[in-house]
């Protein structure tokens, strides 16, 4: 099969959303699982929109005869680089567009200290095709949702993120995570509702959202729990949802008692640089 790849632009919006929505609403009804990451086609628009308008992702579509087919994009606030959605046209897959996707992400992303995604386990043609480019499995996750039974802890403050609050968040991130994602809390501060857990005026842990959109660090389990019980009581009656990495065993342990379900395995996977966390993290949908 013949395949181009350019840039996307702003009016490849609706057949990318298009693509992304059937994409992973199909690899998630062939498996049973009842979550898909774009619950809707309009979300899936909005997401996309901002993933091909935004200049700090690089976007890209795949193209057989005209007609575009796939689509790929790297977030590119942070000096480690986050590939994802990688979506192809459910009619055009297993016939080699996500591996021309693929090449081409990882050469804009060549000069990169390292690149990081997110992969659903369960998906053979992704985790085989991210393999065999290179990527290697470092965190197993397991996405959980529910409403948490406990009310907030004494002793840690839960509040909004300040931009004043950025540095730092930033050096806590260098702690946990040691890696530099500053772009992205300030982004954060613009799209979301990012939260800090403070204790005695001194930030122990943050999120730049408690959902699949941002990614959440903590010194320890007991701050992250602290964290996750504050920013419940900002959405009273919604509820919360993140990538919990599973070797936190007791901290599953705590979520399944708090009511928590898990909705579907993933992993992070990575290329390049990479250090073990230290403390506590939650992944965002890139790493
Ligand atoms: C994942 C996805 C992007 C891959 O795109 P694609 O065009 O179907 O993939 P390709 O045909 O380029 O490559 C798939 C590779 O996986 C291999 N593969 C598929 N199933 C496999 C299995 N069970 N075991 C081993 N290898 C497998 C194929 O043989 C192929 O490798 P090859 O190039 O050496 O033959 C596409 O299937 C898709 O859009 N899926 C739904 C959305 C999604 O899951 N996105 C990724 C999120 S983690």
């Amino acid at each position: 099969m013949n395949i181009a790849i350019r840039r996307s632009q702003t009016s490849d919006i609706n057949v990318c959303a298009r693509i992304n929505y059937e994409a992973f609403k199909g690899i998630s009804d062939r498996h049973c699982f009842p979550h898909t990451d774009f619950l809707t086609l309009e979300l899936a628009a909005e997401i996309t929109q901002f993933w091909i308008e935004s200049p700090l992702f690089f976007g890209i579509v795949a193209e057989s005869d005209g007609v575009v087919v796939g689509c790929g994009f790297m977030d590119e606030r942070n000096p480690i680089r986050g590939i994802g959605p990688v979506s192809v046209d459910r009619t055009f897959q297993g016939k080699g567009t996500g591996r021309q996707i693929m090449k081409a992400l990882l050469e804009r992303g060549q000069d990169a200290v390292g690149i990081r995604l997110v992969q659903e386990s369960f998906n053979m043609p992704s985790l085989s095709l991210y393999s065999s480019v290179g990527f290697e499995v470092k965190e197993p996750l397991l996405l959980v949702e529910g409403k948490f039974r406990s009310q907030p802890l004494s002793g840690v403050e839960v509040r909004p993120m300040g931009s004043e609050d950025v540095g730092e968040c930033q050096a806590l991130c260098n702690r946990v995570y040691g890696c530099d994602r500053t772009n992205e809390m300030k982004d954060a501060l613009n799209f979301f509702s990012p939260l800090v857990a403070s204790k005695q005026g001194r930030i122990v842990a943050y999120t730049c959202a408690v959902s699949a959109f941002g990614h959440s660090v903590a010194e320890t389990e007991a701050d992250m729990q602290a964290l996750l019980l504050g920013a419940a009581a900002y959405s009273p009656g919604e509820a919360l949802c993140f990538h919990l990495p599973v070797r936190y065993a007791s901290l599953f342990r705590w979520c399944l008692q708090e009511g928590l379900r898990g909705l579907k395995p993933l992993a992070v996977m990575a290329i390049g640089e990479y250090r073990q966390p230290s403390g506590c993290y939650f992944p965002s949908s890139v790493y």
